[in-house]
């Protein structure tokens, strides 16, 4: 049998390699073809009139001068939108699909305006007046009563009905007793997606079957949403979306402006585009909530942790509740036998929140990360040293062993190439020039999730072979990372593999998100790839025409583009093999699924990040002059696309730490900065001199390809490092994210 890719051996031809992007080319001349850039026949150009306000209800929407514009195919309001009756709720987000006159956030799509062109159908849009009664919105977390639960003394905040969390040992005689302690409250902001390729899509009806070019990180729950809330049958629904220009998170849901294209298309009968200009995904898409996290840490003497408390709420919706799970790894990162954790939420007037990146750890890790920092201060006992000494040798949460954890070889590694042993424990102790220099460092974890795949192979008579999933390529390098497996696996050159990935009539496979793809997907193609291989094993030893014939299935292995005895050069090509048999083709489909290891292990990504700031003491402004992390994330499939998403999710920390912030008017609920000029996001010019590296990590446990998926943990601990170097070169802790010149002042 051919070897297994993950099976701690060193790599394949490809796997665990720098290959280049096999859809590189594509994207370089522009031949990558995104949803909005899907152009059918008579199709026509859709626009979402959005709300102005917050809260209330539309007493009116005056359409008549947009309807005389030439070229106005139709104005969909909540006075005139087709009425959704689904016989079920439609799983996925609660969407506002003009079925009444509510407005309950501020940018809530309220109708649709359809036109031959682009610019007819913006024009029009503006011409549509809106008549609301206004009501007050209430967009503040901190004036509701959880928020003051929260900040009271009181200990057992946490414990109402709706909070979820955990539990062990006696979190409050521990802390009640303890010698050293951190009592700290810090805050994340409200972030806004901002992917380079817009939302879009296009929606097509040929009687009742709808097919959507839509961008998404999950064609078959888009089908599945779309589907129910037309209650259609999902097989009447095709969703293709072979390019993702970024996602990081908000394109896991199907939003309502892909219900509303749909519903505009049925209307006019005809196909139609639907894009979503930047400031209109300020509101309707889903964003990071703002969290507020109150975190308890106490230690004996020797720096050993032995109470954590981590209570967290964040914003919602009033029609959603969306959990920001900032305690979700606070359980498992250390070793302390007292721990309490819950999350609540305070629903405000706004839009749904959803994931973005590492949603949960990325604010859970500022909280937690910047605690630690702190009780290191209290200890004086240096930061990294401290985590040390907190290791926990199983998950202390559940008591499995774990996988495997390499964070003490991220450590030791990441420290040696960032210099940290030149650091000296007190903070403002150290400068460059006339700056104030600071060294800071964090842990960071996420889970490895897994969910069931299939993939299909097809090994061509003229000894190519094509490769079919469902899969989204989300940017991150999928069509690259399967290729190098399925080439591994049946031993062909990565040319000679055509590979088809993103639509939803291809073999099932979960969302792009939680870091599972490598892991789910790659596990599938490897064995739609073993199983192809397999077939053509069984033809070869029945073939008395064979150089394999009834040889030893065993001892066969796929090798240069054919199949070998081991260690001989007695075989055949592929090609040999089927054209004797006179088949057109081999095809294998598979599906995997992940069995029962995590009853038997915790399965988690293990990171640390060192990050140094200099700081003009004349201007206060944290410049962020280097950032080293290391990582151990089981086999890394690519190590050129992984480097590069690690430095694309480290990107995504520094915006976090230092400049990312949706800001809200109190008063109306209206975002003041949704637009590229005021929502600040980090440019070439604000990133330093970055350094990613990946220990050697062999998990033999974790799936078939050892793979542990790498896209949420590069953000995760990156704004907290940051905040410590800050206050280790400024001996200010900034505790409110994100870290501009007012706070360092
Ligand atoms: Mo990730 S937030 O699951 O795209």
């Amino acid at each position: 049998m051919a070897g297994t890719i993950g099976d701690g051996k060193p790599a394949g031809k490809y796997v665990g390699k720098a290959v280049d992007r096999v859809d590189g080319h594509l994207k370089v001349t522009g031949a990558a073809t995104y949803a909005a850039e899907h152009t059918i026949d008579n199709q026509l150009y859709g626009v979402v009139i959005q709300s102005t306000i917050a809260k209330g209800t539309i007493t009116k929407m005056d359409t008549s001068e947009a309807e005389k514009l030439p070229g106005v195919k139709a104005l969909i309001t909540p006075f005139n939108a087709q009425k959704l009756s689904s016989k079920k709720t439609p799983s996925g987000r609660t969407l506002l699909l003009l079925q009444d006159k509510q407005v309950k956030h501020s940018r809530q799509n309220i109708g649709i305006v359809v036109a031959d062109t682009w610019e007819n159908a913006c024009h029009a849009a503006e011409l549509v007046k809106v008549t609301y009664k206004q009501s007050e919105p209430q967009v503040e977390i901190e004036k509701h009563s959880t928020y003051e639960k929260l900040n009271s003394t009181a200990s057992e905040t946490g414990s109402s009905e709706s909070a979820s969390g955990h539990k062990r040992g006696n979190f409050d005689r521990a802390f009640a007793s303890a010698d050293y302690k951190i009592d700290q409250v810090y805050s994340t902001p409200m972030e806004n997606h901002n992917p380079m390729e817009p939302f879009a899509v296009v929606a097509s009806w040929e009687g009742e079957h709808l097919t959507l070019y839509d961008t998404t990180q999950a064609v078959f729950a888009t089908r599945k949403t779309v589907a129910e809330t037309f209650d259609i049958a999902e097989s009447h629904v095709r969703v293709i979306s072979p390019f993702v220009g970024g996602g990081f998170g908000s394109k896991l849901s199907t939003w309502s402006h892909v219900i509303l294209a749909a519903m505009a298309a049925r209307k006019v009968n005809a196909p139609v585009k639907v894009v979503l200009g930047r400031t209109q995904m300020y509101g309707p898409v889903g964003f990071r909530p703002k969290t507020i996290q109150r975190l308890r840490l106490a230690a004996s003497k020797d720096g050993k942790l032995t109470a954590i408390r981590h209570d967290n709420i964040n914003e919602t919706s009033h029609f959603e509740d969306y959990v920001e799970a900032s305690t979700h790894t606070t359980s498992r990162l250390y070793a302390c036998p007292n721990l309490v954790t819950t999350q609540n939420q305070v629903a405000l007037d706004i839009g749904t929140p959803t994931w973005m990146r590492a949603p949960g750890e990325a604010p859970g890790s500022f909280a937690l990360e910047s605690a630690l920092d702190e009780l290191a201060y209290e200890l004086k006992i240096d930061p990294l040293e401290l985590r040390l000494r907190n290791y926990p040798e199983k998950d202390p949460d559940s008591g499995l062993p774990w996988s495997s954890n390499s964070i003490r070889e991220c450590y030791k590694v990441g420290a040696e190439t960032f210099g940290w042993h030149k650091r000296k424990l007190e903070p403002k102790s150290m400068k460059s020039g006339k700056h104030l220099l600071g060294y800071g460092m964090a842990a960071a974890t996420y889970p490895t999730y897994r969910m069931a795949a299939s993939a299909q192979l097809t090994i061509l008579a003229n000894g190519t072979a094509l490769l079919q999933a469902g899969s989204q390529d989300i940017g991150t390098g999928t069509y690259t990372i399967m290729s190098q497996v399925a080439a591994d696996t049946l031993a062909l050159s990565i040319e000679k593999i055509k590979i088809e990935l993103g639509d939803s009539t291809l073999p099932r496979t979960p969302l792009s998100g939680g870091s599972m793809t490598a892991a789910s997907v790659g596990s599938a193609v490897q064995e739609a790839a073993q199983q192809a291989i397999n077939s053509l094993i069984k033809i070869a030893i029945a073939d008395q025409a064979s150089p394999l014939y009834q040889a030893n299935v065993d001892s066969i292995v796929a090798k240069d583009e054919g199949l070998y005895l081991a260690n001989s050069s007695k075989g055949e090509k592929f090609t040999e093999i089927i054209k004797r048999a006179n088949l057109k083709q081999v095809v294998a489909k598979a599906e995997s699924r992940p069995g029962k290891e995590d009853e038997k292990y915790s399965m988690h990504s293990y990171g640390a990040i060192f990050a140094e700031v200099q700081i003009d003491p004349d201007f206060a402004r944290p410049k962020l002059t280097r950032l080293v992390g290391a990582y151990g994330a089981g086999k890394i499939l690519n190590l050129k696309t992984a480097r590069n998403q690690m430095f694309g999710g480290m990107t995504f920390g520094i915006g976090m730490a230092l400049m990312e912030h949706t800001l809200i008017d109190p008063k109306f609920g209206r975002i003041m900065n949704a637009d590229l000029a005021e929502y600040h996001m980090p440019v070439n010019a604000d990133i330093p001199n970055m350094e990613v590296i990946f220990v050697d990590e062999v998990d033999q446990h974790i799936n078939p390809l050892g793979a542990k998926g790498i896209g949420e943990i590069s953000i995760t601990g990156v704004a907290a490092a940051i905040a410590n170097a800050v206050y280790h070169a400024t001996g200010k802790r900034v505790r409110d994210l994100p870290i501009t010149i007012d706070k360092v002042m």
